[in-house]
């Protein structure tokens, strides 16, 4: 979709709530899912709408039978990290951080040969249902760092620290797309009003609520539907009970489409005012979007998260404006829905790890270097 009147700027699109679907935004257009008659209304206020795909259409070409092979259910995922914990007791214990909605475990790998240690790094997969392929990176990141203990540099980390990886923030909302809605984004809880969901990347408690506009809104049908009050939601207060407790020296949350490094803030388009924080962080995710360019010449953007839209309530913002921890958002591949939006064909999770690899490791590094206090 395209303004071509100047009434009508994207910008608008974004704040104002009409409970759009926002898929990708860029400065000349913007992609969204949306019904016939919210696509009508856009239409009226000025706005160019161009049907790129009807959601049948969408779901046929890319979610295949074929599509979903390679990628973890909430189940299988499970078995995959007992099978990883039992295989490398010396240095991996399985902890379920808490549970969801549907009472489903929330589970969290524990990297590292003690407890205890002042260097810790977190790693977050699947907050959002549809975006399978960060449970994958997230899973393949714990399985590789185990298999490469006995050598370095993945040796060296897990003895002198702690690499904490939560693959499904979310299993009930990602077994839902396996089952019945492939694009579902939210966690499943029956709202008030007899809808589904929260969207847990804005429930989060700092300057949660403070915004209300497309991209979190307040209407508990809508999308990015940010909870009755800041973690509401048991899947998020699983987070933030391990992040209260570990002190994490950096935190990162992947996601997808759209191939950009993001770090706070979210709420506001005000750069962080501690300038060495800024320096760190912006340095840090240039640094990864390098290494990621580096493997299979991908590129990703990286930026601060309200470059993309604004949001109030997402992990980043949290765990950055609370704890002062370094925080980035990962949104992986693909760049576009033309190239599979949400559903990245399965013959592109190997290249995409890949390439994600050595900026997790930056990323580790980084988070080791500043050892924090014990808690
Ligand atoms: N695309 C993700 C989401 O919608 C990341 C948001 C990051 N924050 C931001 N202000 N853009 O939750
Ligand atoms: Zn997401």
């Amino acid at each position: 979709m395209t303004s071509t009147r100047p009434g009508a700027p994207l910008s608008r699109l974004l704040t104002v709530p009409l409970g759009l679907d926002i898929w990708e935004v860029d400065a000349a257009f913007v992609v969204l899912q949306a019904e016939e008659a919210q696509a009508a209304r856009l239409e009226s206020m000025g706005y160019d709408v161009e049907q790129l795909q009807l959601a049948d259409s969408y779901l046929s070409d890319f979610a295949t039978h074929q599509a979903m092979t390679g990628y973890h259910s909430a189940e299988s995922l499970e078995a995959g990290l007992r099978r990883l914990a039992e295989d490398n007791p010396e240095v991996a214990e399985l902890h379920e951080i808490g549970r969801s909605v549907g009472n489903r475990p929330i589970w969290a790998l524990r990297l590292g040969e003690r407890r205890g240690s002042s260097r810790k790094a977190a790693f977050f997969g699947c907050h959002h249902a549809r975006e399978w392929i960060s449970v994958e990176v997230a899973y393949r990141l714990a399985e590789d760092l185990l298999a490469g203990a006995a050598t370095t540099p993945a040796r060296e980390w897990l003895q002198e620290g702690e690499i904490w990886v939560t693959p499904m923030v979310n299993p009930d909302g990602h077994e839902f797309t396996r089952t019945d809605n492939r694009l579902w984004r939210k966690n499943r809880r029956r709202n008030a009003n007899g809808s589904f969901g929260v969207d847990l990347n804005r429930n989060y408690g700092y300057l949660w609520g403070t915004l209300d506009n497309n991209t979190t809104s307040s209407v508990p049908s809508d999308d990015t539907y940010f909870g009755p009050r800041a973690f509401s939601e048991p899947e998020t207060r699983a987070v933030r009970n391990l992040v209260a407790r570990e002190n994490f020296g950096g935190v990162l949350t992947y996601h997808s489409y759209s191939q950009l490094i993001l770090y706070p803030w979210g709420y506001t388009r005000n750069a962080i005012a501690d300038v060495a924080d800024l320096r760190e962080m912006r340095d840090l995710a240039d640094e990864m979007r390098r290494l990621i360019g580096g493997v299979h010449s991908m590129s990703y953007v990286a930026k601060q998260a309200s470059g993309l839209y604004l949001t109030a309530g997402d992990t980043t913002d949290w765990t950055y404006g609370e704890y002062d921890i370094s925080s980035f958002t990962v949104e992986l591949r693909p760049a576009t829905a033309m190239e599979g939006g949400f559903i990245l064909p399965a013959d592109q999770i190997e290249p995409c790890w890949e390439e994600n690899k050595p900026a997790a490791h930056a990323f580790i590094r980084h988070a080791f270097a500043k050892p924090r206090p014990v808690t």
